[in-house]
């Protein structure tokens, strides 16, 4: 969007020539007759679009993406990349594509989803055909249910009629009002068509920490006995999340039928972050401010966090979460 503005320069610096006297009144009149084409041509140019100039999926770049930016998330990564592409490359998805993410606070939920609209908007998480709903900030009171699912409905429809190929991402899933997240339903099924609008091509992302509890025990059990991290599979995990996500009367999809109606295709799990997950991460953020990425400051970053189980501090509390304030005070 940023870039828009040139058009609007062009016109602005014209203006004020015009203004000034700076020229005769038939030069003054081709000139803003000229200036105001040019600058709504640029203007043009510049403002997004909902086509492929603006619109189109690097199944590499996402690849690559998952592979060199995001750590110790072996079984999101394939997950992610193979839901994502299947989508994207299918000319005539029969469903909007609907992903749950679940995992430990500040292990990647957020930061997998930026990958993914990196991957596919131009403008990536500013593109104006991402959206993304914090229940804390956009539905803060439980009395107003009934207001917010209208207006959650309409905006949803809203955005998709303006363009088929929507994001949706809606953070701290666990803090929603179940209803609330009923009333989108129709949304995601099997539909051709509600009322002349077609959704099958939008994407849905819930991120939560629901379920987080039973993967760090998962985790955990592997840890103790010695195996690998990679070797923690999606079937050790999958089914103990979808069930403890939808008994877990605070996830915001206690007892909804989107579970039941097999409405999510996919239940992508997060890790627990580990003391070397850390230290990249320390390092990426060093890289991405344009510092020498320094080991050592890295593992005092990583040495400052705190770890649990209190008796083992194999995990991360906070994930990746506090590296960039931790980093400020060691450089
Ligand atoms: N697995 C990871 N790999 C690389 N960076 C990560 C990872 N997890 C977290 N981070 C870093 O920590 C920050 C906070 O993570 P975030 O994705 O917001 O966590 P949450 O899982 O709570 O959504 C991200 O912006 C990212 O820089
Ligand atoms: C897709 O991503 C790859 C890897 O990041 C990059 O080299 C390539 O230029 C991208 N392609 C397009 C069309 O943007
Ligand atoms: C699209 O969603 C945003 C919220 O992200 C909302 O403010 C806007 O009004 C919606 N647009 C339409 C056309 O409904
Ligand atoms: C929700 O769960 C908590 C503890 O898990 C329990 O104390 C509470 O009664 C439950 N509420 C409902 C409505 O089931």
């Amino acid at each position: 969007m940023k870039v828009a503005r040139i058009g609007l320069w062009v016109h602005v610096l014209l203006t004020v020539s015009v203004l000034v006297g700076a020229f005769d009144p038939f030069t003054t009149t081709v000139l803003v007759t000229v200036g105001a084409t040019l600058g709504r041509t640029i203007y043009k140019y510049f403002q997004e679009t909902c086509d492929a100039k603006w619109i189109a999926f690097n199944a590499t770049g996402l690849k690559v993406d998952l592979d060199t930016k995001l750590f110790g998330q072996h079984l999101a990564s394939r997950v992610v990349l193979k839901a994502v592409s299947g989508f994207m490359t299918n000319e005539n998805p029969k469903k909007p594509l609907v992903l749950s993410l679940h995992g430990w606070t500040g292990t990647g939920k957020n930061f997998i989803s930026k990958l993914i609209a990196e991957n596919i908007y131009k403008e990536g998480m500013h593109s104006s055909y991402v959206h993304v709903f914090t229940s804390t900030l956009h539905f803060p009171h439980p009395s107003q249910i009934d207001a917010y699912k209208a207006q959650l409905q309409q905006w949803i429809k809203g955005n998709v009629t303006n363009c088929e190929r929507s994001m949706f991402i809606f953070d701290e899933m666990d803090k929603m009002h179940p209803g609330l997240i009923d009333s989108i339903k129709p949304y995601l099924e099997y539909y051709d068509k509600i009322d002349g609008v077609s959704y099958r091509k939008s994407i849905f992302v819930f991120l939560s920490n629901a379920g987080g509890e039973s993967i760090v025990q998962t985790a955990l059990e592997f840890w103790k006995a010695g195996r690998s991290r990679e070797d923690l599979e999606l079937k050790d995990l999958e089914t103990s999340l979808s069930l403890s996500v939808f008994n877990n009367n605070n996830s915001g999809f206690f007892r909804t039928n989107l579970i039941d109606k097999s409405l999510i295709d996919f239940f992508v799990p997060f890790l627990p972050l580990e003391y070397l997950h850390v230290v990249q991460c320390a390092m990426a953020e060093m890289k991405a401010r344009r510092l020498e990425p320094d080991r050592d400051v890295a593992d005092k970053v990583a040495r400052d966090l705190v770890y649990f189980p209190k008796s083992e501090r194999v995990f991360s509390v906070k994930g990746c979460k506090t590296i960039e304030s931790k980093l400020d005070y060691y450089t």
